[in-house]
């Protein structure tokens, strides 16, 4: 609990002495020092301090923004906090009832607990928002401009009942309200008491309009020009600034989206009643006449309806009798009488208009909100006019009296009815405690048939001439012997009460004496047709709008309207039960003295005040009483957490048994009671220690739930991933085993295909094994050479080697590429060929010991032709470093050798001829053709071993060209070498052609046949690559292609400039 300097004892409950006298006692000291609010548990009495005190500034509002009642001193912003978190915490209606006689301080509460809300909430700024705040705060300068009046009680009295409707959307934020205005004091507008004035609107339009909006308002600025504001002689009051609060009319109007036209229509209105009040009769024998037209002129142009018009309904009547229409002259009496209430209803229509203006502006716009905005609560307001006692009271007191009548009953009902019920329902031992149940005196007034207002309209419906003093005939008659009615027939001791006027009821607040007269006409409120009429015929669409009903045939017979007294009834009934729907808070205002000072403190006056709002009764009933009171199950729910015993739930026994082990166990035992359902707590401070409890465990619970809530998320999410994972793996098998199957299938008999499966077409493997299938592929082909390369014999594979090399440069391009011989390769070394080969085998020696060569690769006798055109026999050798050129019987080399990196490219012809250009780099090639004795075609072999040679030396491929027109070079000269095939030499030869082209000429007769391809004609001698499947690509005699030489053909080393191929 908060400390702060404590003047008297704030809340009463804490009272040493429970009394009137000690309660009074108590709110006179805190009065006088300066504290005007004083608590009874959760009800504050306010009083009205009669002068400006600093008490609702922002820091007043920090102080008590979110707090609890007790927690900070007795204000109504605790209040309206209490029932603002009431509403936003558990979604509740609640509304505050503000109750206090005239001038006790009740709009000014409803204001202050207006602008608290309005400054606690909207956090966010929402223009939206910021607009209904202001809408709902200055809706009140209107109002009160239109429906207050200095009365002698209250300079700024209300005349009439308002309720109030914020509307707030789930986020606590107001998001537009609801005026409900009761029962407007209108017989004001044509009559004031003395001390009293008419409503703010006549003397704001008076002093605060310029000169020129006066004089088009036919306006002097002379509040004793007008009959109906100036019977009260006190036109000037200090504490009301006419002039400014006309400015801030004005400006609200604006805001609230009034039109101008509006507007204007309003001030005309008001204006043309002004000048309504001066409308004067005479009569010349039954002729009623207006004595002054010039008025008659300025109303009608105020009202936009015609001068005869306006004179014809103020003086005549027209009615319609059996479907006859006639016109009836008023009397002089009539027409007075017809002048006040079409006054009276013109600004009772004018003000309903003006609070529906309001209520359009204020409204929820629903069209325009998201959905959330429908799920809205409510706080109401309530400031409704005070119990009051004038002089004379008429119909009106007699109203708002009971309005007080049934509001006090309210009060009974929740505060102290049903609070005692409770406890006894619940068991708790309980002292009753009396108090003074008003039910009585409403029924008085309510009750059908026997009550005043029954009799009232009885009485009104009889339809021979009745007067007031036949009505108080007829009250007395049956309230005879009730308590609190009287007269004085009824008690002829009492001298206080006049003879046939007056009636008296003892209200809960105190006697009134009625004055009977103006009752009947009060509660009948007939407005004759004619002024209806005429102001529907308005062509200003603002004021004909007012009076739509205007607009009925006058022979149409309509039914009875209700009284007065009766919709005031019944819109009393309706207010009760719809605040009896909403939680309740109490502020009841209490007036110190009836002169306004600040300083005054009249005990009796608010003794009595204290008496008749029963404030002690309520004192008592809740010293007695609790707090707070909730049933077993839900105190436990809520505050389970804070006792290891009940949390997370509790087993040991019923929720009243967790209950009572929760609050021993935090030592509450003394400040509560347990009833049969519910758990009782005296002290609000209890409750708030249990809050502050739950509240500091509930962090902790929300991360505890938070955490455990994310750990089953994971858990789900890992068993989900975690099943992903196994189809996907079992699928993956599965894809990759039926790969594998098919691929079993396909490849099933490869063993016994001639091409071991190499014409397969590999089967479309799954994404997964995309990247394997290279590997299966170079295991297959693997395989393939291992069981090609498995029927030859192992020393047949350097020749097999060259073969497959020659191959790639020459298959398909040559008739006969000698692939089908025994290649040799140092054929001079065999005496088979060479009888000299001795010598060759010493040369060779001599040749190794001075170039240092390791092996000999090739050696031939050839024929070979210079740049000179001359053809000479000669011998090559080819070894692995170099290509030497041979004497033919010396074997001697005939110049340097040249090395095999040197070579540049091969050329050959298409043909069977042994014609082999090797071409050099030196610019001199070298043209030969290859001998034998056996006339063995050698070509292929020469031009594989170089190619192979110069690969391992160089790492790149020699270009091999094959065409029948080839291209040398020749002691640096580009020469043409045309291969002709004839039948008439026997042995190839050398020629110098008619271009200086070289023609080398192959007799045909060397040529062979050759034999078609088959795997059988492999033989010792001559291992060739296995023939694949004829067709299988254009091949045609099958070899194996090498995949280390595959690219020969394509290779260049871009040095050379033949090749046109
Ligand atoms: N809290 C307050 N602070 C200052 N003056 C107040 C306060 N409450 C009431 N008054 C004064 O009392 C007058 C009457 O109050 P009001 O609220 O109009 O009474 P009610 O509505 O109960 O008839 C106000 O015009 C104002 O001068
Ligand atoms: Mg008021």
């Amino acid at each position: 609990m908060a400390s702060y300097e404590e003047v008297g004892i704030g809340d009463a409950v804490l009272l040493d002495e429970i009394s009137t006298r000690a309660f009074v006692d108590n709110l006179r000291v805190r009065f006088n020092g300066g504290k005007i609010y004083t608590y009874i548990g959760e009800v504050c009495v306010s009083v009205n301090p009669y002068r400006t005190v600093n008490l609702y500034g922002k820091e007043y509002v920090t102080q008590y923004k979110g707090r609890e009642i007790f927690e900070r001193p007795p204000h109504v912003f605790a209040i309206a906090d209490a029932a603002y978190k009431a509403m936003k915490r558990r979604g509740q209606d609640t509304c505050i009832v503000i109750s206090g006689e005239s001038g006790s301080g009740k709009t000014e509460a409803s204001k202050i607990i207006m602008r608290y809300i309005a400054a606690v909430t909207n956090v966010a700024g929402q223009q939206e928002i910021e607009r209904v705040k202001n809408v709902l705060l200055q809706s009140n300068a209107i109002l009160e401009a239109f429906g207050n009046a200095k009365t002698t009680r209250n300079d700024n009295s209300s005349r009439f009942g308002k309720y109030m409707d914020i509307n707030f959307d789930f986020k606590g934020d107001p998001i537009g309200g609801h005026v409900q205005n009761y029962l407007l004091e209108k017989s004001r507008v044509v009559l004031q008491q003395p001390g009293e004035r008419n409503f703010h609107s006549f003397y704001q339009v008076l002093f605060g309009a310029s000169d020129s909006e006066l004089s088009r308002l036919k306006l002097k600025r002379d509040v004793n020009s007008y009959h109906f504001i100036r019977q009260g002689g006190s036109p000037r009051v200090d504490t009301i600034a006419d002039k400014t609060d006309y400015k801030a009319c004005q400006g609200a109007f604006k805001t609230l989206g009034f039109s101008t036209e509006q507007i204007d229509a309003i001030w005309r209105v008001v204006s043309a009643i002004l000048h309504l009040g001066n409308i004067e009769f005479t009569s010349s024998g039954d002729e009623t006449q207006i004595k002054n037209p010039k008025v008659v002129k300025d109303i009608a142009e105020l009202l936009h309806v015609s001068p005869d018009q306006v004179t014809k309904a103020l003086c005549h009547r027209v009615i319609a009798a059996r479907g006859e229409v006639m016109e009836k002259r008023h009397t002089e009496s009539e027409a007075s009488y017809g002048r006040d209430a079409f006054a009276k209803a013109i600004y009772e229509r004018l003000f309903s208009y003006i609070v529906q203006g309001v209520n359009s502006a204020i409204e929820v716009r629903y069209e325009n909100q998201s959905p959330q905005y429908k799920y809205n609560t409510v706080i109401g307001v309530l400031d409704i006019y005070g119990f009051e006692i004038f002089e004379r009271n008429s119909f009106e007191q007699f109203c708002i009296n009971y309005c007080n009548e049934k509001l006090q009953q309210l009060f009974i009902e929740l505060v102290l009815k049903q609070e005692q019920e409770e406890y006894k329902r619940e068991g708790i031992a309980w002292q009753t405690i009396d108090y003074f149940n008003n039910q009585i005196i409403c029924d008085l007034v309510e009750q059908n048939h026997k009550g005043i207002i029954s009799i009232t309209d009885e009485a009104c419906l009889n339809v021979g001439k009745v007067t007031d003093e036949m009505l108080l005939e007829a009250m007395e008659k049956k309230l005879k012997g009730h308590d609190h009615f009287t007269t004085r027939k009824l008690s002829p001791m009492d001298k206080e009460l006049k003879h046939v006027v007056e009636f008296r009821i003892k209200h809960y607040a105190g006697d009134v004496v009625y004055a009977i007269k103006g009752f009947l006409e009060k509660n009948k409120d007939t407005l004759f047709q004619d002024f209806k009429r005429l102001m529907y015929s308005s062509s200003d669409h603002v004021i004909s709008s007012m009076w739509p009903e205007g607009a009925q045939d006058i022979t149409m017979i309509t039914k009875r309207p209700l009284t007065a007294g009766t919709m005031f009834k019944n819109s009393m009934i309706a207010l009760v039960k719809n605040l009896a729907s909403k939680e309740p808070y109490y502020i009841r205002c209490i007036k110190p003295n009836d002169q306004k000072s600040p300083v005054i403190f009249d005990q009796e006056r608010v003794t009595h005040q204290v008496n008749y709002l029963g404030l002690v009764e309520n004192l008592r009933v809740r010293r007695a009483g609790f707090a707070y009171r909730q049933s077993y199950d839900r105190f436990l729910r809520r505050y389970k957490m804070i006792s290891q015993y009940t949390w997370p739930n509790f087993h040991g026994g019923t929720d009243r048994e967790g209950t009572k082990i929760l609050v021993e166990e935090q030592g509450f035992s003394n400040d509560v009671k347990y009833g049969n359902t519910k758990l009782f707590i005296r002290s609000p401070q209890t409750l708030f220690a249990l809050e502050q409890g739950r509240a500091k465990l509930i962090p902790g619970i929300v991360i505890f739930l938070q955490k455990m809530w994310r750990g089953a998320i994971c858990r789900m999410h890992y068993r989900r991933l975690k099943a992903g994972l196994t189809i996907l793996a079992h699928y993956r098998k599965y894809k990759m085993r039926s790969y594998m199957l098919e691929l079993n299938r396909v490849f099933r008999n490869v063993k016994h295909m001639q091409d071991y499966g190499k014409h397969l077409r590999w089967p479309a493997p799954p994404l997964v094994l995309r990247s394997m299938v290279s590997d299966f592929q170079s295991i297959h082909n693997r395989w393939r050479a291992h069981m090609i390369l498995s029927n030859v014999p192992k020393s047949d594979w350097p020749q097999l080697r060259i073969k497959v090399i020659a191959g790639d440069a020459l298959m398909g391009k040559r008739a006969d590429w000698g692939v089908r011989e025994y290649w040799e390769g140092n054929y001079l070394a065999s005496t088979k060929e060479n009888p000299a080969a001795s010598n060759f085998q010493s040369a060779v020696r001599n040749m190794r010991n001075k170039d240092g060569f390791r092996e000999v690769l090739f050696s031939s006798l050839i024929k070979k032709i210079n740049k000179k055109n001359k053809s000479s026999e000669r011998a090559i050798l080819i070894t692995d470093r170099h290509i030497y050129k041979l004497h033919n019987k010396t074997f001697k080399p005939l110049r340097s050798p040249i090395p095999i990196v040197e070579v540049s490219g091969i050329s050959v012809s298409p043909g069977q001829d042994q014609l082999v250009i090797i071409h050099l780099r030196s610019g001199n090639d070298f043209v030969i053709s290859l001998m034998s004795q056996t006339n063995a075609n050698r070509v292929g072999e020469v031009t594989g071993l170089l190619l192979r040679q110069y690969q391992l030396l160089n790492r790149t491929d020699l270009r091999v060209i094959v065409n029948a027109n080839l291209q040398c070079m020749l002691g640096n000269k580009s020469r043409m070498i045309n291969v002709e095939e004839n039948s008439v030499g026997s042995f190839p030869a050398f020629s110098k052609g008619p271009r200086k082209e070289l023609i080398y000429t192959w007799p045909t007769s060397m040529n062979k046949e050759i034999p078609p391809p088959s795997k059988t004609s492999t033989h010792r001698q001559a291992p060739a690559p296995p023939s694949r499947s004829p067709g299988a690509n254009g091949y045609g005699n099958g070899h194996i292609k090498s995949n280390g030489h595959n690219n020969t053909n394509r290779h260049s080393n871009g040095v050379h400039t033949y090749g046109n191929v």
